[in-house]
C-alpha cells in the first residue's frame, strides 16, 4: 500500500490499545486521543517547510531555522475531527483552522456536506485533513475533493484507524494524498464500522452514547 504511512510507534500503539477496550472512560480516551494526535503531528509534519531567521542567542548572532505554521491548514472533519485536532494544535498552535460538517446517512453510508468553512488564501497553504476514522472513506473522499476545488498546496489525511475497504476507496479517488494511521484493522461490517475497531469515535469522545 503506496502512500499509506503506518505510525506504528511503542507509544502510539500503546495509547491505542487502551482506547480500543470497552471499558475506556470518555475522559480517558479523549485524554488518549489528544496525546496520539501530537505524536501523529510528529510524524505528518516531517517535511514541513522551513526557512531560516536570525536570532541572538546569549553569545552570538546565528540563523536558525522555525516552521511556518501559519501556512499550515488543519481541516476536521466534524464532528469527530476535533478530537484529534486539539491534539495537533497543541503542537502546532499557529496552524489556521478550517472545519468541514459531513454526516453519513445511515441508509446509503455516502457523506452529506452541511458546512465548510476554510480560511482564506487556500493556494498558499498545506493541508492535513483530520478524521479518527477512515471506514467507507465517503467521508473522507467527499472532504478531500471539495478541498481540491480551493486548490490548497497540498493535502495529507490524518486517521486513527482504516481498514483495507476505506483505504481502496480513498487511494482509488485520491491517489495523490497521502494516509497517516495508527492501524490498518480488518475490515468493515455491514453497518459501515471497523472491526475489530474502537466503536463509535464521536460518541466515545463526546460521551453521547
Ligand atoms: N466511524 C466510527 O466512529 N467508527 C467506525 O468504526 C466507523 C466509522
Amino acid at each position: 500500500m503506496s502512500n499509506v504511512h503506518l505510525v506504528d510507534h511503542p507509544l502510539v500503539q500503546h495509547k491505542l490499545t487502551l482506547m480500543r477496550r470497552k471499558e475506556a472512560s470518555t475522559n480517558s480516551f479523549r485524554r488518549l486521543l489528544n496525546e496520539i494526535s501530537m505524536l501523529m503531528a510528529y510524524e505528518v509534519t516531517r517535511d514541513m517547510a522551513m526557512q531560516d531567521i536570525e536570532i541572538e542567542t546569549p553569545l552570538e548572532t546565528m540563523n536558525a531555522k522555525v516552521i511556518d505554521g501559519k501556512k499550515v491548514v488543519l481541516v476536521s472533519i466534524l464532528r469527530a475531527g476535533t478530537g484529534i485536532l486539539d491534539g495537533m494544535l497543541s503542537v502546532v498552535p499557529g496552524a489556521r483552522v478550517g472545519h468541514i460538517g459531513l454526516y453519513r446517512d445511515p441508509k446509503t453510508l455516502t457523506a452529506v456536506e452541511y458546512y465548510f468553512k476554510m480560511p482564506g488564501e487556500m493556494g498558499e497553504r498545506d493541508c492535513i485533513v483530520v478524521d479518527p476514522m477512515l471506514a467507507t472513506g465517503n467521508s473522507a473522499v467527499a472532504a478531500v475533493e471539495r478541498l481540491k476545488e480551493l486548490n490548497p498546496k497540498s493535502i495529507k489525511f490524518v486517521c486513527l484507524l482504516t481498514c483495507p475497504e476505506g483505504i481502496r476507496n480513498m487511494q482509488a479517488a485520491h491517489p495523490d494524498v497521502p494516509i497517516y494511521t495508527a492501524a490498518i484493522d480488518r475490515e468493515l461490517n455491514s453497518h459501515g464500522y471497523i472491526l475489530p475497531g474502537l466503536g463509535d469515535a464521536g460518541d466515545r469522545i463526546f460521551g453521547t452514547k
